[in-house]
């Protein structure tokens, strides 16, 4: 099993955090996400604690919650003394709504407007992770308005490629997001900064990409932001005290991946820091991490029902469900590869190669192709798994079709987070 919180009963039937899964797709209905709890705060606490052995001060990990957003999720980060990272309005009156301590949360996004920056300020948000040029003379002028100082850190582009899908990869020069430093237009930003009344400017920000295994360039986006610190000392006489290394790690979603060990990596990158900073005399900056993707990827897995088997003979053979692109767009968009079981045949051989296909209006509408399960009939229950991260926050109605709750698992307990999409909620906006 991929994860240690997947298994399966003498029913045969595949068990997540201790629940059957085929119980719970008859008690809540499917398609419904399913949440495992106790693993969200399992990895809070990995990254936590393995952040403050290593790097020590107050260095904390944000909880990106673009990853997944709800109400219940920002209580839970407030339990788990997590600070967040919000990208857009919307989460962060999601936040505010659970009551997230404000000050731990960091504002994210490459064109905020001029309304998403008072409503942040008048929220209290922590600090402003500032994009651009503009961005930065908006800021200046709200926080004026309100007659505070607003701390900010400046979002760079250290020019890391690293090894992921195109569209998830962020670090390199020809990025929407940052200012580059190879261009000079970071440093242009700092001096601009440092100029602005009503900006304190306490550091720096990077973020490669997502979905990266490998740890090295973890460790050269590390390397460029500390050289960058000290150039910044030298030339402009200003030491950052924040460094935010962005998130990015890679979670195991099939057998073929590697399983990373977040605590090891970061205690690596932390050895790197303090070298690299000890070695050109710059001041330890508070570190902050943003993941995502490896906080609640695997503590999450969604159920479906299989519905049509069509056989197309000595072609291929696909297996309908009753989901889709709609609450999974991630193999559409990215042909991300996701492990699909059958829930009350989890014994049996997997032996029928088959498409797993949505039930949308449109041929690219597939959550996986050639994988082997079990022979599904209708009823069956399917299972994709590790959906915790980018599945519900990135959901949508197409087809008109109602989300999936959101189902959480505590122990023995069970409850609703997100109460299914309704017809009439479908509807509700219409006049
Ligand atoms: N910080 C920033 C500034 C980011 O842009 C992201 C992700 C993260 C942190 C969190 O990265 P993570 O630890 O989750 O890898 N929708 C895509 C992923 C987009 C990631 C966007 N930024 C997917 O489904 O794979």
């Amino acid at each position: 099993m991929i994860c240690n919180n997947l298994g399966i009963n003498e029913k045969g039937h595949l068990t997540f955090a201790g629940h059957d899964t085929v119980d719970l797709a008859e008690k809540y209905q499917t398609p419904a996400y399913i949440m495992d709890e106790n693993k969200i705060r399992e990895k809070c606490r990995i990254y936590k604690k393995a952040m403050s052995e290593f790097f020590g001060g107050n260095s904390m990990p944000l909880f990106a919650s673009k990853s997944l957003c709800f109400k219940r999720i920002y209580e839970i980060m407030k339990e788990e003394e997590m600070g967040i990272d919000v990208v857009s309005p919307g989460e962060l009156y999601t936040a505010v709504k659970a009551g997230f301590p404000m000050e731990r949360a960091y504002f994210h996004g490459n064109n905020k407007t001029d309304f998403d920056i008072a409503f942040a300020i008048e929220n209290g948000i922590g600090y402003f992770v500032c994009d651009n040029v503009e961005e930065l003379d908006a800021i200046d002028r709200e926080a004026g308005n309100k007659g505070i100082k607003q701390k900010i850190i400046l979002r760079l582009t250290p020019g890391i490629d690293p090894h992921t899908h195109a569209k998830i990869s962020t670090g390199n020069v020809d990025s929407k997001f940052g200012a580059a430093i190879e261009t000079g237009q970071a440093k242009e930003l700092v001096e601009l900064a440092l100029s602005k009344k009503n900006i304190a400017l306490m550091g720096y920000h990077c973020h490669i990409g997502s979905q990266i295994f490998e740890y090295d360039p973890f460790c050269d986006a590390a390397v460029i932001m500390i050289k960058f610190i000290a150039d910044m000392k030298t030339e402009l006489g200003f030491e950052a005290s924040v460094l935010n290394l962005g998130g990015g790690m890679g979670v195991k979603y099939v057998e073929s991946d590697p399983e990373i060990d977040y605590a090891k990596n970061i205690e690596g990158i932390a050895d790197l820091v303090k070298s690299e900073c000890a070695k050109l005399g710059v001041t330890m900056p508070t570190i902050l991490m943003e993941p995502g993707r490896s906080i609640v990827a695997d503590a999450g897995l969604t159920l479906y029902t299989a519905g049509t088997r069509k056989e197309i003979k000595g072609f291929k053979n696909y297996v309908s469900i009753d989901g889709g692109m709609p609450d999974n767009p991630r193999y559409a968009l990215y042909q991300s590869a996701y492990t699909v079981m059958v829930a009350n045949k989890a014994n049996e051989e997997a032996d029928y190669e088959c498409t797993i296909a949505g039930r949308c209006c449109e041929s690219g509408d597939l959550i996986q192709e050639g994988v082997k399960i079990p022979k599904p009939e209708r009823g069956d229950t399917i299972a994709v798994l590790t959906t915790g991260a980018y599945n519900f926050a990135m959901s949508s109605n197409y087809n008109a079709i109602c989300k999936p709750p959101v189902i959480m698992l505590d122990g023995e307990k069970d409850y609703v987070a997100v109460k299914r999409e309704s017809f009439d909620d479908l509807i509700a906006r219409q006049v």
